[in-house]
């Protein structure tokens, strides 16, 4: 099956990443079980107590289209095999919890009815299921990694991993966006006990049986084999991301604070400034960002999350268009700023406020209007190519083909000020 076409996920640049499952309970990160080196018989306990009785997936999906994210990703089950649905192949499940009910189900509805595109994780990684060998991030992994296996079969795992997928990607109807996490081949180290790559997933079949049940579904790349899109995980690109001298569609995954999964007493913050200034800065590279937040158990977002989405919101209000549908221009930016160009349109996000004055090399003759966007005041533009001797309050002469803007004193009053440039010319070819 050919890949799918990635131009709606392409231009919605921004999603939102929601990790929550057992970890959740735990509230310390969702590799807690592999940190703690926590038993099976020991971490089940968690499912006795998961009750998520503020569980409201409709306040997620509204918050997450307020704050301008157009598709909202969720993890079904993480590494610790928890899973979130009613599937027919565990009892490892919120089927078996107080929870009692599929929370799969009214997680897609929610985001399908605020109009938002339906995303899945799912990992590939397995540390409860008995045929999942243990590895070199297995939470057993310190003990005899040989004599654990005994009787492990992989390919007993690997039927239940493509058999959930198969439930995951028929029983809820059209999904958009599909998340494997993640292939540590064994070439790539982690210690005696080795890693998983393609052949431990069947990645190809896997991938098939995906394409065939989803014909439009977009898949990244972790299942150790070329998808749709790349993901860069918690750093930003220095560039567009290539492969094989070919841009490729790709998406950073973030965290607000470090963790993918409700960490309660971590307080590494990434400011909302920042966080608009990463998806700018992805964007102005042709990226996407996936912002994650972690629910608490009881199914709500934290305060710090909230916040956090409500400032991106605030921005995106009124700033989205210099975001959705853009990507990467061919011009050089000033310093401290990033551009995007969508059509005849090049949006210079300005990250550091210059005083009076900002220079653009290259578009001199061909910008027909600028303004700022956040108030559509006009932002007065002309070719300074001569110095002016003896007057000490002229901008000096700048090199040729730089236009420069002049800028009022006062910074506009929001996260990223961004000015909209007018193009003469249409879009390049090609675009
Ligand atoms: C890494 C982490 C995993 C997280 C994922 C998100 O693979 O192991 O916990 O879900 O990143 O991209």
């Amino acid at each position: 099956m050919p890949p799918s076409n990635p131009d709606w996920f392409r231009h919605d640049r921004f999603g939102m990443f929601v990790h929550w499952g057992l970890y959740s309970l735990a509230a310390r990160h969702e590799w807690v079980m592999n940190r703690e080196r926590t038993s099976v018989e020991e971490y089940e306990r968690y499912a006795r107590f998961f009750d998520p009785d503020l569980y409201d997936p409709a306040d997620w999906a509204a918050r997450a289209k307020a704050a301008g994210m157009r598709y909202v990703v969720l993890t079904t089950k993480h590494h610790e095999g928890f899973c979130l649905w009613n599937t027919r192949l565990t009892d490892y499940s919120v089927m078996n919890t107080p929870a009692a009910r599929d929370l799969v189900a009214p997680f897609v509805e929610a985001v399908r009815a605020a109009g938002l595109k339906v995303g899945f994780y799912h990992s590939l990684l397995d540390w409860h299921h008995p045929d999942f060998t243990v590895d070199g991030h297995h939470p057993l992994r310190d003990g005899d990694v040989e004599r654990l296996n005994v009787g492990r079969d992989m390919a007993n795992y690997r039927k239940y991993l493509h058999g959930q997928v198969r439930e995951l990607l028929t029983d809820y109807g059209t999904i958009d966006y599909l998340f494997f996490d993640f292939s540590y081949p064994p070439e790539s180290g982690h210690g005696v006990a080795g890693g998983k790559g393609a052949a431990d997933w069947d990645s190809e079949e896997l991938l098939a049986m995906v394409r065939e049940l989803q014909p439009g579904i977009v898949v990244n790349e972790r299942l150790d084999i070329p998808g749709d899109f790349m993901t860069p995980e918690q750093y930003q690109p220095t560039g567009p991301i290539m492969s094989e001298g070919v841009p490729v569609a790709w998406e950073a995954c973030q965290t607000l604070n470090g963790s993918w999964g409700y960490d309660r007493d971590n307080e590494d913050y990434k400011s909302p400034d920042l966080l608009i200034r990463m998806l700018i800065d992805g964007v102005s590279k042709d990226g996407n960002l996936l912002l994650n937040v972690g629910p608490t158990a009881r199914g709500s977002l934290d305060p710090h999350a909230i916040r956090s989405l409500d400032a991106v919101g605030e921005w995106m209000r009124v700033h989205s268009r210099s975001i959705y549908g853009a990507g990467s221009a061919e011009f050089t930016p000033p310093p401290d700023a990033r551009y995007t160009r969508r059509g005849n349109r090049l949006y210079l996000h300005l990250f550091a406020w210059p005083f009076q004055h900002v220079h653009l090399p290259g578009l001199a003759g061909r910008v027909e209007y600028a303004q700022l966007l956040n108030d559509a005041s006009e932002i007065h533009m002309r070719e300074i190519t001569e110095d002016t001797p003896g007057l000490y309050t002229a901008v000096g002469g700048q090199p040729p083909l730089t236009l420069t803007l002049t800028l009022p004193v006062r910074r506009p009053d929001v996260a990223v000020p961004v000015i909209e440039i007018f193009l003469r010319e249409p879009e390049p070819a090609g675009e």
